[in-house]
């Protein structure tokens, strides 16, 4: 008989163990899923394609976020993490999957970008001591975690975001891609089938302590574009308040 759970930590663990293996695709276990899934860089996958987020774009080149210490959670081959360094943002980006961090190293030598790379489980050390700053990232890495990990992931940007610093997300969109079961049916099947959608007035209440500063659906965007943007996916940017005086 093992009565191991006394912490928090402790009821995270047992609850990520009700996954299957292969479905577990957030914790450092997960990381030989995402290694076999970068194996082959020529996939048809849409974010494979060496672009950033239209989304991200239009909120820098309008100013609407200004170049500043960023942290990129689940950076992949790094698209958005380049992107950002080539616009004079200080990146700290990290990923659970080192073929992921092989790619984007490869893409940031190649395009003589600067990117402080991590390995390692978002949940985890590699975090420990980082931070503030003034922008968290995330394209995809949100809609992969399970409920119960939405609580360390709050903590986890309430910790490393500045006051006044902005928070910006894109997850699956309910009525377009990612699975729209409840959140306990998701624990009785023991599987997240391949990610969540959310709607939008969840993300809203998710994301309840920062005001919401935009909300929509992506642009799609044509191969010629310098973007990418897929129309089955939100993109929101969140402000936490404080900071500067008049921006309250
Ligand atoms: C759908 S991919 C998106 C990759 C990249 N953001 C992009 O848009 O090109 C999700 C990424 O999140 C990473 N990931 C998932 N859970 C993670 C965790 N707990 N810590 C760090 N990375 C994680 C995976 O390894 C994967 O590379």
């Amino acid at each position: 008989m093992t009565r191991d759970i006394h912490t928090v930590d402790d009821v995270m663990t047992m609850l990520d163990g009700l996954f299957s293996e292969g479905a577990d695709r957030w914790t450092d276990e997960g990381s030989a899923w995402w290694d076999g899934f970068y194996a082959d860089r020529s996939k048809p996958v849409p974010f494979f394609v060496p672009k950033p987020d239209e989304s991200l774009a239009a909120q820098v080149e309008s100013g609407g976020i200004a170049p500043g210490r960023v942290l990129e959670l689940g950076c992949g081959p790094g698209r958005n993490a380049l992107y950002l360094a080539g616009k004079g943002f200080d990146v700290d980006a990290v990923d659970l999957s080192p073929a992921a961090l092989d790619w984007a190293r490869e893409r940031a030598r190649e395009a003589g970008a600067q990117v402080r790379f991590h390995h390692g489980d978002i949940f985890g050390p590699v975090l420990a001591g980082k931070g503030p700053y003034d922008l968290v990232y995330d394209s995809g890495c949100f809609h992969h975690l399970p409920p119960h990990r939405r609580v360390g992931y709050l903590a986890l940007l309430d910790r490393v975001l500045a006051p006044g610093g902005h928070f910006m997300l894109t997850c699956f969109a309910a009525g377009g891609m990612g699975c729209e079961l409840p959140d306990a049916q998701l624990y009785r099947d023991r599987s997240l089938h391949g990610g969540l959608a959310y709607t939008e007035e969840a993300l809203r209440r998710v994301f309840g302590a920062y005001e919401p500063v935009e909300l929509r659906l992506m642009r799609a965007q044509s191969d010629e574009s310098a973007y990418f943007g897929e129309d089955f996916l939100w993109t929101g940017l969140f402000r936490k308040s404080g900071g500067e005086a008049g921006r309250e």
